[in-house]
């Protein structure tokens, strides 16, 4: 039994196109890409685990959903990975993370798309990191998750992967709603913290393969 989390403003459309806006204009001023979602150290380890998988390689390919800026696909054509796509629901994130990519004249295919409507295509490895928390704290989160689930799982290539990182849930809580339909590959490491003589992690990143 899953206990949801409250509704709140990050669970909204209208939230990210306000954040995003204020992204656009500081991009336009200082050139700064914006905020890299759970910092710079968990991308570069996932980016470090998808280089020692034999499971993906640089012409998989690869879409992240609920990509904000694109900063995690700028990192990954910058070492090589050639079959790139960013979705966002956000019309702002989306407008940003094409600015971005021609500035470095890279070559990375963006869309417009709620994962919730579903995806046009299916992709080897699909990477997410924080739009599932989005969904989790949107009004109906349950059935949302479940819509979640079920499209990305309908968008993977028979033994894709996805790799997803929270903050909402831990591993084993993730294992448990994405348990049926995918299998439990690996657990990239996060920084941990000790509370009360209690070892935890902030921050979980599971890769799931399709069952
Ligand atoms: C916490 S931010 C993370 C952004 C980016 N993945 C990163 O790591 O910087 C969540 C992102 O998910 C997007 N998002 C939330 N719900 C979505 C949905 N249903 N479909 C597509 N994108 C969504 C938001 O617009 C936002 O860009």
């Amino acid at each position: 039994m899953v206990e949801e989390h409250d509704a709140s403003e990050l669970g909204t459309q209208d939230y990210w196109e306000d954040h995003y806006k204020e992204e656009i204009e500081n991009f336009s001023s200082h050139g700064d890409p914006g905020e890299i979602w759970f910092g710079e150290d968990i991308l570069n380890r996932i980016i470090r685990w998808m280089e020692s998988s034999d499971l993906i390689r640089k012409y998989s390919k690869i879409v992240d959903i609920g990509c904000g800026n694109g900063v995690f696909l700028i990192e990954l054509a910058n070492e090589g990975y050639t079959n790139l796509t960013g979705l966002d629901y956000s019309v702002n994130a989306v407008t940003l993370a094409k600015q971005i990519a021609k500035r470095q004249d890279l070559n990375i295919l963006y869309f417009i798309c709620d994962i919730l409507e579903g995806l046009q295509n299916t992709y080897d490895v699909i990477h997410d990191k924080g739009t599932y928390d989005a969904v989790s704290l949107s009004e109906n989160a349950k059935e949302n998750r479940l819509k979640y689930i079920e499209n990305v799982y309908k968008s993977l290539s028979s033994n894709g992967i996805l790799i997803i990182t929270s903050c909402n849930w831990t591993q084993s809580e993730l294992d448990q709603q994405f348990g049926e339909k995918f299998s439990l590959l690996a657990v990239i490491p996060t920084p941990q913290f000790k509370f009360s003589g209690k070892v935890g992690s902030v921050v979980s990143s599971c890769v799931f393969k399709k069952k």
